[in-house]
């Protein structure tokens, strides 16, 4: 629940302001982070839209907090996106996919929005010039990472206690999707690898 639920936390409290008026797309939607960000995003009154890789993820992302699904492995989510937000693009992009989603993610978003690059789970995004952001439209781009948001005592009871009250009013649920006994951590690790895997994973000792 911590680093995970956290890590959603800064993503749709600080690194932008998420609210009623926000349009935005969250690629893996159904992974740990995924799920627990789409409830929040729902709780904060946004239009959320969700990128997974099969029908039994799309189906948890939207059983979840997300509106739309997009399976992105099958399907263009470019102009599924353009598609859903009748032409406009979304305010923010989380992508954690990271190599495979670059740099159609943004394309995903509306002049001066935000791409938060906050993963690699398909490798990381090969250095690029600056300029590409001019040419999709002003955007925004930042790289963070949770120890940047929670680096101070005041910062990490402020992100922890906004978590905890959340879970509590029972509007983010955090369901353990799969354990595996601690000796078997590389099975975890390989079904990980092999996107078997969603929600939040747990090692048992
Ligand atoms: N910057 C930060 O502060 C921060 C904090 C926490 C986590 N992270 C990062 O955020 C990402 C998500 O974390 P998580 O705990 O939600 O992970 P997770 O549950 O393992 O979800 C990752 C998902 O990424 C998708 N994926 C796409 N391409 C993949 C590939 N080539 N290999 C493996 N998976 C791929 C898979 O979903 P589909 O099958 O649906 O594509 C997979 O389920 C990770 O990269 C993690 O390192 C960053």
């Amino acid at each position: 629940m911590m680093l995970k639920g956290m890590t959603a936390q800064y993503l749709l409290n600080q690194t932008f302001k998420v609210g009623p008026e926000t349009t935005l797309l969250f690629h893996a939607a159904a992974g740990g982070v995924g799920l627990i960000a789409g409830q929040w995003a729902k709780a904060l009154g946004a239009t959320v839209i969700g990128t997974a890789g099969s029908q039994d993820k799309i189906d948890l992302a939207l059983a979840h907090g997300y509106d739309h699904v997009i399976n992105y492995r099958t399907d263009n989510f470019v102009s599924q996106v353009k598609e859903i937000t009748n032409g406009k693009g979304v305010d923010v992009v989380y992508d954690s996919v990271g190599r495979d989603t670059y740099p159609a993610s943004l394309d995903c978003i509306k002049p001066r929005g935000l791409w938060v690059s906050f993963g690699n789970s398909s490798g990381p995004v090969d250095a690029f010039s600056i300029g590409v952001l001019a040419q999709k439209g002003s955007l925004f781009a930042t790289r963070p990472t949770l120890f940047g948001y929670v680096a101070t005592r005041p910062a990490l009871e402020a992100c922890a206690n906004s978590l905890f009250d959340i879970v509590q009013s029972n509007k983010v649920r955090i369901n353990v999707n799969q354990t595996y006994a601690l000796a078997d951590a590389a099975q975890a690790h390989t079904d990980l690898e092999a996107r078997k895997t969603s929600g939040t994973t747990a090692l048992i000792p």
